[in-house]
């Protein structure tokens, strides 16, 4: 039976080692260096990177293709935790089991750090050595689509109406935009990265963006039901802030209960869509479930 912590474990360290590596070989001022590395390396799940490494897997590429996209996915998705926990967004001061950024450095650092690592994910994707013009292009397909996820039309329209929505009551359709946008857009752009540097054809990068549409919602469904429920010391970040901010979640609007089938029809229509794969994706369904079941 496929062993998922096992592959976890593996792949986050694969992932952690270049990011390390990378990190070694930008390096520049002691203080932002510091930032940069502490939020980073910090100790996150690695979901995005693994995701898009597992993509490439389940249409029977190579896995060191997409390692570049994988660690620039992660640089993107760290600065966003950097920015989102500062005091003008979430204010909150636990992150990934440490002090948040903002307050281990200082204000301008995080929000430098988290500048600093946006724009070094762009340099990493701009650095991959290619052989033929077909790796080109792709690069510059990979780089689009990471840039539109992460940008105005993605992840940052996402946060922004996340912000907006404070003291406000979202109806359910607005709410699914929301997080399809804030947390959906990278989850969707790292399947899609993935599976494209393996030449993914038509049907199979259609069939993996309707797995990753579901699981990008499912994720952040469960983790506004852990921000309920979840215990603050496996997840490494506080609980409970949502309500206090008079955050619109899915268990505010729904009910935990009825959040919990939501998520779980979700993940039923992920592996729907994994139907036609063979056992390369198992990654892949593996991890649909687990991104409902985790505990952090
Ligand atoms: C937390 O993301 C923020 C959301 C988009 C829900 P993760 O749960 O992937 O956080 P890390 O990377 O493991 O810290
Ligand atoms: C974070 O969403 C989403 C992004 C950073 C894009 P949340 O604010 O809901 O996530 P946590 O609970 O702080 O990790
Ligand atoms: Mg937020
Ligand atoms: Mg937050």
């Amino acid at each position: 039976m496929f062993d998922l912590k096992n592959y976890l474990n593996h792949k986050s360290r694969v992932v952690n080692d270049t990011l390390e590596n990378i990190l070694l070989s930008t390096q520049q001022g002691e203080t932002i260096n510091k930032a940069l590395k502490y939020s980073l390396m910090a100790g996150g799940k690695r979901i995005r990177p693994i995701l898009c490494l597992a993509a490439t897997e389940a249409v029977d590429g190579n896995p060191k293709d997409a390692l570049m996209a994988a660690c620039a996915l992660e640089m993107i998705h760290t600065y966003s935790l950097i920015h989102d926990d500062l005091p003008a967004m979430d204010d909150d001061k636990l992150r990934r089991g440490k002090p948040t950024c903002h307050v281990a450095f200082d204000e301008a650092t995080a929000i430098l750090a988290g500048d600093a690592l946006l724009t070094m994910a762009f340099e990493i994707l701009a650095s991959v050595p290619f052989e033929n013009n077909g790796q080109a292009a792709k690069w510059l397909q990979v780089i689009r689509i990471i840039a539109i996820a992460a940008g105005s039309r993605g992840m940052i329209q996402g946060q922004m109406l996340d912000i907006a929505s404070e003291g406000r009551r979202l109806n359910v359709s607005d709410l699914e935009s929301m997080h399809t946008l804030k947390t959906g857009a990278l989850i969707e752009a790292s399947l899609q990265c993935g599976a494209l540097l393996a030449e993914a054809d038509k049907a199979q990068l259609g069939f993996l963006k309707t797995y990753a549409r579901n699981i990008g919602l499912a994720f952040q469904v469960a983790d506004d039901i852990l921000n309920v429920e979840g215990n603050p010391e496996v997840m490494g970040k506080a609980v409970g802030t949502d309500k206090l901010n008079k955050k619109s979640t899915y268990p505010s609007l729904l009910g935990l209960d009825a959040s919990k089938q939501f998520a779980q029809k979700l993940i039923h229509q992920a592996l729907q869509a994994l139907e036609t794969f063979d056992n390369k994706a198992e990654p892949l369904r593996a991890m649909a479930t687990y991104i409902i079941e985790r505990k952090r």
